[in-house]
């Protein structure tokens, strides 16, 4: 008889670094060469199914209504397997993904796609994991994705070993009033380069990397202090620094990773003059040209009207903080 097992759809929702991660220790293990800290958000969801099925010769993965290329089916499937080894099964899976949200763009799809893959795939091989231990799963697949296995403020550890590389959610009294204005730029196409091939490049050949490496953990030790003390003006001003400090070492790598287009900087240009007429608004930017801008529950309606004007944005959407990921069908 062919055993088919329980199809398990999970929810996961994307997360923006307000303090960056960009460098690995360990390629094999994804292990992060820093910590990072990152806001989740409830408007950049993802929702993944996945059923065993011993009748599959293969994984098949079908993404937003596609079935994806062998790429992306490759890694997915050495993901898979890392499920199978702890769940002792050796059976292929059906995998199907949709995201709210362009995927491959810049907005973090790998983080929100592979925590719904880790929450979704261990349930459906009939493995329990704790929050803890499905951060770190979500780790291998994505650096990224070990922050969205949680909800809110959420700080990822460098970790001694694979074990403890992992995400934890911070309280803070701003978690209420934050919101994230994400204005996409240039209609969400495909990046030029991965995130992946693009951090370990800058860790090879920037002459920034270095300070780079220095500068995050004091970002992180300030902006937690930030968080603890509720202070948004400090939290804000970390946040928009240290992603152009990420970029200025991406930007002196050789040859450059720019992922800045000119949409881009004028959005920059914008927040930077709407702070300084009394808006609560600092930018940071990731493997794309997309700009998140971290502001108030109060100030985000203006931000947003302010920032769809521009030329060369698409699209802006306003972001409460989203919730950690869950089983949303399929719980037995
Ligand atoms: O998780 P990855 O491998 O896609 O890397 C994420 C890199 C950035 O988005 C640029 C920064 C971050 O911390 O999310």
């Amino acid at each position: 008889m062919v055993a088919v097992m329980d199809a398990v759809t999970a929810r996961a929702c994307a997360n923006i670094a307000l303090v960056k991660y960009w460098g690995k220790r360990d390629a094999l293990l994804n292990l992060p060469a820093a910590g990072s800290l990152s806001l989740t958000l409830a408007a950049l969801a993802t929702e993944t199914t996945v059923q065993f099925d011993e009748a599959l010769e293969d994984d098949e993965l079908v993404l937003d209504g596609k079935p994806a290329d062998a790429a992306e089916t490759k890694r997915i499937t050495a993901f898979l397997d890392l499920v199978r080894a702890q769940a002792g099964i050796p059976i292929h899976a059906r995998v199907t993904s949709r995201n709210g949200f362009p995927t491959a763009s810049g907005l973090a799809s790998s983080a929100s796609g592979f925590a719904a893959l880790a929450v979704a795939a261990t349930k459906a091989a009939g493995v329990e994991l704790s929050g803890q231990e499905l951060s770190v799963l979500a780790r291998r697949g994505s650096g990224s994705a070990a922050r969205s296995i949680f909800g809110g403020f959420v700080r990822m550890h460098t970790g001694t070993a694979s074990e403890d590389a992992y995400a934890e959610p911070i309280e803070s009294p701003l978690a209420e009033r934050i919101r994230m204005v994400v204005a996409v730029i240039g209609g969400g196409t495909p990046k030029l380069h991965g995130s992946r091939d693009a951090m370990d490049h800058t860790a090879a050949t920037s002459p920034m990397y270095r300070a780079w490496l220095e500068l995050v953990p004091k970002d992180l030790a300030a902006a937690e202090a930030a968080l603890g003390k509720g202070d948004l003006e400090r939290l804000g001003a970390i946040t928009e620094a240290n992603a152009l400090a990420m970029h200025a070492s991406a930007i002196t790598a050789r040859p450059a990773v720019i992922y800045w287009r000119p949409a881009t900087l004028a959005v920059v240009e914008k927040v930077r003059g709407l702070r300084g007429c009394g808006l609560a608004a600092w930018a940071t930017m990731d493997a794309g040209p997309h700009v998140k801008v971290l502001t108030t529950a109060d100030d985000a309606s203006t931000l947003a009207m302010q920032l769809r004007d521009l030329d060369g944005v698409t699209a802006v959407t306003i972001s409460a903080p989203g919730g950690g990921a869950v089983v949303v069908e399929g719980d037995r």
